[in-house]
């Protein structure tokens, strides 16, 4: 992990609010694995004064992208910056996914929770692992990264709304698509919203998948310290990890859902 200054090669509005940058960062293209992420100082003042953490969207040769909401201060500061601009970017950091060569994988995404999975997807595919990809949105409007799945897997779509896909949510899908696999079972990865994780995490339970979900947590210090993030994991004896420090990503079945 490294605290870089980053040129800002492109920023742009990718779907109502959600914007991707893309910044020259060698180091982090050449360090960091699926599912990890960097802590960005949006502002040069101290409002606001936490930095704020974003998945490594895509790497690309000397360059990482990362796809992000428009939700706050930080990331409204962040949607104004324009090419050229120098950020402070800190990472690699946390843990990425387990890549299981042995089989294929599905990967399940809700909302901003594409983000990391497009790293992943296309990590899978340089590596001749078959991938499925199911893709949730609440309306079709605000259905992500459909172009970069189609190029990494065969992507199905689920909108809440029905206006596009399958109608419902994803993790209905899920059970579908992954009932429908006989042997051997695939790898499921996903991120999205808890609620969403915490019900994928219940049908693969129920059908016997291996399963790896990234937290999206609210995080300060991103390094272990502010003991802000924490999630509770199943054990003899249930113990507290830190999302930024032992996560992002953990095994489904060894969290503890709220
Ligand atoms: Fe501070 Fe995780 S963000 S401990």
């Amino acid at each position: 992990m490294k605290d870089i200054k980053s040129k800002i090669l492109y920023n742009r509005q990718v779907a109502p609010g959600f914007f991707k940058i893309a910044l020259e960062a060698p180091y982090i293209a050449k360090n960091a694995i699926p599912g990890q992420f960097v802590q960005v100082r949006c502002s040069e003042t101290t409002e606001p004064l936490l930095r704020r953490p974003f998945s490594v969207h895509r790497v690309e040769n000397e360059r990482v992208e990362l796809l992000y909401e428009v939700i706050g201060q930080g990331t409204e500061i962040l949607s104004q910056k324009a090419t050229g601009d120098v950020i402070d970017v800190l990472g690699p950091l946390g843990n990425g996914f387990t890549i299981n060569l042995k089989s294929s994988a599905t990967l399940v995404a809700g909302g901003i929770g594409v983000a990391p999975l497009v790293f992943l997807a296309e990590e899978l595919k340089r590596q001749n692992i078959n991938a499925t990809i199911l893709l949730g949105a609440r309306t079709k409007s605000l259905i992500l990264c459909e172009r970069e799945f189609k190029r990494a897997g065969a992507v199905h779509i689920a909108t809440d709304d029905g206006s596009r896909g399958y109608k419902g949510f994803v993790t209905a899908l899920l059970k579908d698509k992954l009932s429908a696999i006989r042997y051997p079972l695939s790898a499921v990865y996903a991120c999205g919203p808890n609620p969403m994780l915490k019900r994928v995490s219940e049908v693969c339970e129920d059908l016997g998948a291996d399963c790896e979900v990234s937290l999206e947590e609210k995080m300060a210090c991103g390094i272990g310290a502010c003991l802000g993030c924490a999630v509770n994991i199943k054990g003899k004896k249930p113990e507290t990890k830190m999302v930024c420090k032992d996560g992002p990503v953990f095994k489904a079945n060894n969290i503890i859902w709220p």
